[in-house]
């Protein structure tokens, strides 16, 4: 049964000074890896000890549900090879992490479409979630061939399959249908890499997260980096249309 979460368009959500959610696009890596003159896959390599870090300071923060872009729908448009190596480099890390993962408390969870990856690939990430089920500590999803427009869209196609007889549905319907229903909506969005778009990441669950972009790369990006995206969230005002004198009489 999937435990339902207020939506920030129904309802007005309960918010608290350390955002229960935060996703990041982890952007960069190749420019890190272009000024030291190493390969891009240098910097996605480094990309990935970045994660190790960033997880565990978010266990320390006390955040319950960190959401990572670490492949878009768009990222095959990349040179063959790039994208071959990114591949090995899920892979590897799989192997590498998932252990650490669970003695950590941490739930693994793996959204987007994964049925263009290969079996090995697959198999693993079902054995990782599996393995890590049971663990309250932390929520990471990796949103690997993932993309907001597809998430939308699957949800619809899953939704019409279990109302044969048509109809359009609400919001309300559709939520429970998308990828990362078993979450909340995220409170604070990270961009590294200075880039300021969305790049078809979480479309319809970003509807009122509150948006942090910095011009550190992804490998370079740590528990003081983290640490200065949750102190700019808590100066900021959630009104969810509201306006402020409403706030301030709650
Ligand atoms: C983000 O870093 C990682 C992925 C998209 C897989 P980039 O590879 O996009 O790094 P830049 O933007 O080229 O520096
Ligand atoms: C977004 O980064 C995707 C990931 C970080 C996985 P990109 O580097 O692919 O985004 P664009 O192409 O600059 O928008
Ligand atoms: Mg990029």
């Amino acid at each position: 049964m999937i435990k339902r979460f207020f939506s920030s368009t129904l309802d007005v959500p309960a918010i608290s000074a350390v955002p229960r959610h935060i996703a990041i696009i982890m952007d960069g890596n190749g420019r890190w890896a272009k000024k030291r003159l190493l390969p891009r896959v240098a910097g996605h390599a480094q990309g990935v000890e970045r994660v190790r870090d960033i997880v565990e300071a978010c266990i320390h923060q006390g955040v319950e549900y960190l959401t990572l872009f670490a492949f878009s729908s768009e990222n095959w448009r990349r040179p063959q090879d790039e994208v071959s190596r990114l591949m090995e480099l899920f892979v590897h890390a799989l192997e590498r992490e998932v252990g650490k993962l669970h003695r950590n408390g941490v739930r693994l969870k793996v959204v987007g479409d994964l049925s263009r990856f290969d079996t090995h690939l697959r198999d693993l990430i079902e054995r990782g979630e599996k393995r890590t089920h049971g663990n309250a500590r932390l929520t990471l999803t990796v949103c690997a061939n993932y993309g907001g427009r597809w998430d939308i869209l699957n949800a619809f196609k899953h939704w019409l399959a279990d109302h044969p007889d048509g109809g359009v549905p609400d919001e309300e319907a559709l939520a429970p249908y998308l990828s990362m229903a078993y979450a909340p909506e995220p409170d604070l969005f990270i961009r590294t890499g200075g880039e300021q778009r969305v790049s078809n990441f979480l479309l319809w669950q970003l509807a009122y997260a509150e948006l942090y972009f910095t011009e550190v790369l992804w490998p370079d990006f740590d528990g003081k980096q983290l640490e200065a995206a949750i102190q700019s969230y808590q100066r900021r005002e959630r009104r969810f249309g509201r306006t402020s004198e409403q706030l301030d009489k709650r």
